[in-house]
């Protein structure tokens, strides 16, 4: 099985997938890595874990359609089984979408359908909730809308600083996604 995985930043998820999965020898590689972003630090770690990448964004192209389509190229060029979100920071449009229809995964930092956007953490920090968390979830048109995969609570206790909630639902992410994408490349790329 063949995976790509689309980030926008510091890309300590796609670290954590690609390091705890090769340990396990799973039937899988990681073919691709794409992001929006030039200055990306996840673009330093991929050429450090020997991952193809490739950076371009619709600015690069004359609208959002030029831009999935070839983003959809590339991925079936190189044969791609089923699509990783890890800190891509865009909507996916319906070009990509109706391609890979339930083939794309997100994860997203807090008990969905509570606090999404781009700042889940933070919003829960502020709204003072006693228990946030980590969705994974099947992306659909909407903004951290779509099927959800698993959820795990992280209690946000009273001494938690913004840095120490990040740091513990980070740690979360890093254990629960390479579990979830796991259990989805021997289940053939599907859910159970
Ligand atoms: C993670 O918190 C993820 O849930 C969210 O974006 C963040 C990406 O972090 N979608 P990183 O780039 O993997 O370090």
């Amino acid at each position: 099985m063949k995976l790509a995985i689309f980030a926008s930043g510091n890309g300590s998820n796609f670290q954590a997938l690609v390091t705890n999965l090769r340990e396990k020898k799973l039937a899988v590689t990681f073919d691709w890595l794409f992001c929006d972003q030039p200055e990306a630090y996840v673009l330093q770690r991929a050429e450090e874990l020997g991952v193809p990448a490739s950076q371009f964004s619709p600015k690069d192209f004359a609208n959002k359609v030029a831009y999935e389509q070839e983003i959809l190229r590339q991925l079936r060029e190189r044969k791609i089984d089923l699509v990783i979100l890890a800190g891509y920071m865009r909507i996916v449009g319906p070009t990509l979408l109706t391609a890979f229809e339930n083939k794309i995964v997100n994860i997203h930092p807090s008990l969905l359908p509570n606090f999404p956007g781009l700042h889940g953490i933070r919003d829960a920090y502020e709204a003072g909730v006693a228990t946030t968390g980590v969705t994974v979830h099947l992306i659909d048109a909407g903004v951290d809308t779509g099927p959800i995969i698993r959820q795990e609570k992280v209690e946000i206790e009273p001494t938690d600083t913004l840095e120490i909630l990040e740091q513990k639902i980070h740690a979360v992410e890093h254990r629960i996604y390479p579990e979830i994408v796991e259990e989805m490349i021997k289940n053939g790329g599907y859910l159970k």
